[in-house]
């Protein structure tokens, strides 16, 4: 059945009808009451302010207890977020609580990447919650959800200006988390000067498009007081866990030696403003525009970064098979594309490998002719020095023959005939004692 025919049928099957008596789904508020506060709830803070703000105090002193903190210190290379998780019970209420505190925040000398890790964060449990919903066996009930749904934002008390570091970290957050800019430490400053303070600082996130969290006035019941917290944005905060007593009662304080700031004093600070707006009235709210602002907004950039679409390009409605098909006919073609590409560069490695081996051959059988001509040269030479041996070994040998035979028969002559002059015997006994294969000659 196609979408207009299903509209128009529920459109004509819907009617209205009275009970005759009661039956009972008038229970379903308390229910679902019933169920959350079974099931309990999640809230995450992100705490961004430079180091020593007074961001852990502030945090104990919302929460009326005390949360284990460790100071930071002031020589962190990078921003580097600390996420602490807390199981708080009120009632019978149950609240995972989680403080993340950006530590490190504004102690580089170098400023320009300090909102980086902070909006990693925040994506990154996006991420989580997004890859958790697109599972196919999903357990959302009993997953902790660690989206932010708050930043609080510390701005030091300068009396001046926003820093451009402020300007540029809440920029970059608006569109992720939930921002409550607050005025840290501020009993150091004056009264006029924070009147002044607060409406530079509006002025300035207005001009520059920065965009903080609005209390929400559609609900009838927190609309009234909703528009006047807003009109006191960015609340004024002293934080102590210190406790004093003024009059007959112990106050959460700051002593110093000429007075007391009293945190709870509406007329001291704005502390209580921030944990009304913060805890009792805005709380599911903050957690709601979460899950439907932010969220929402990562959700869609991230399907659309992968592809998915609700309408195709002449703006027709377009099923979440049918883009699964287009991907995966994309994808297969890619495949195909990058075999083929892969499959012709390994052709072509082969044939160049093959070239360079047959070069390589023809060279070697080159050398190899190229020692053979030696080779046989140098037999050649060889050969030819061999016979020209043998020939003197003959001639020698032959020499050699008709000397002896010539001494044996001179032997016999002398044995028969009187021993001629000395002389003569010596010019025919003078034969030579050696011969030389240099020279080729006798020597004596
Ligand atoms: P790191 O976690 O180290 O970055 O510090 P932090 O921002 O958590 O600050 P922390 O709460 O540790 O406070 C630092 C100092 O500031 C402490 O000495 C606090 O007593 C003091 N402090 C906290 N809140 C206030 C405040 O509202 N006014 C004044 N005057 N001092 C405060
Ligand atoms: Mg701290």
């Amino acid at each position: 059945m196609a979408a207009t025919d299903l509209e128009r049928f529920s459109n004509e099957e819907k009617r209205n009808l009275s009970l005759g008596g009661h039956v009972g789904f008038d229970s379903l508020p308390d229910q679902l009451v019933s169920k959350s506060v079974t099931q309990g709830f999640s809230f995450n803070i992100l705490c961004v302010g430079e180091t020593g703000i007074g961001k852990s105090t502030l945090m104990n002193t919302l929460f009326n207890t005390t949360f284990e903190t460790e100071e930071a210190s002031h020589y962190e290379s990078a921003v580097r977020l600390r996420p602490r998780t807390y199981d708080l019970q009120e009632s019978n209420v149950h609240l995972k609580l989680t403080i993340v505190d950006a530590v490190g925040f504004g102690d580089q000398i170098n400023k320009d990447e300090s909102y980086r890790p902070i909006v990693e964060y925040i994506d990154t449990q996006f991420e989580n919650y997004l890859q958790e919903e697109l599972k196919i066996r999903r357990s959302l009930f009993d997953y902790h959800d660690t989206r932010i749904h708050v930043c609080l934002y510390f701005i030091t008390p300068t009396g001046h200006s926003l820093k451009s570091l402020d300007l540029v970290t809440m920029k970059k957050l608006d569109s992720k988390v939930n921002i409550i800019p607050i005025i840290a430490k501020a009993d150091t400053i004056s009264k006029s000067e924070l009147h002044k303070f607060k409406i530079k600082i509006m002025s300035e996130l207005v001009s520059n498009g920065v965009q903080i969290y609005q209390f929400p006035t559609d609900d009838e019941a927190v609309a009234e007081i909703n528009s006047v917290m807003n009109a006191h944005l960015p609340f004024a905060v002293v934080g102590s866990t210190e406790e004093v007593k003024v009059g007959n009662k112990l106050v959460r304080a700051r002593q110093y030696p000429w007075g007391v700031v009293q945190v709870e004093n509406e007329s001291h600070c704005d502390f209580v403003k921030l944990r009304e707006m913060l805890i009792r009235v805005n709380m599911e709210d903050l957690r709601e525009q979460t899950h439907t602002r932010h969220y929402e907004l990562y959700r869609r950039c991230k399907l659309e970064e992968m592809g998915f679409k609700d309408t195709d390009p002449d703006s027709q409605p377009f099923s979440l098979q049918e883009t699964y098909e287009t991907k995966r006919k994309e994808f297969l073609g890619e495949l195909q594309r990058k075999e083929e590409e892969m499959r012709q560069m390994f052709v072509n490695k082969v044939k160049e490998t093959e070239a360079e081996l047959k070069e390589k051959e023809r060279e070697l059988h080159e050398k190899f002719e190229h020692l053979k001509r030696i080779h046989q040269e140098e037999k050649r030479k060889v050969e030819e020095k061999r016979r020209e041996l043998e020939d003197e070994m003959n001639a020698f040998n032959r020499r050699k023959v008709a000397v002896e035979t010539l001494q044996s028969q001179s032997l016999q002559a002398t044995s028969q005939q009187p021993l001629k002059k000395d002389k003569d015997k010596k010019n025919f006994f003078s034969l030579p004692s050696a011969y030389s294969i240099t020279t080729g000659r006798y020597v004596n």
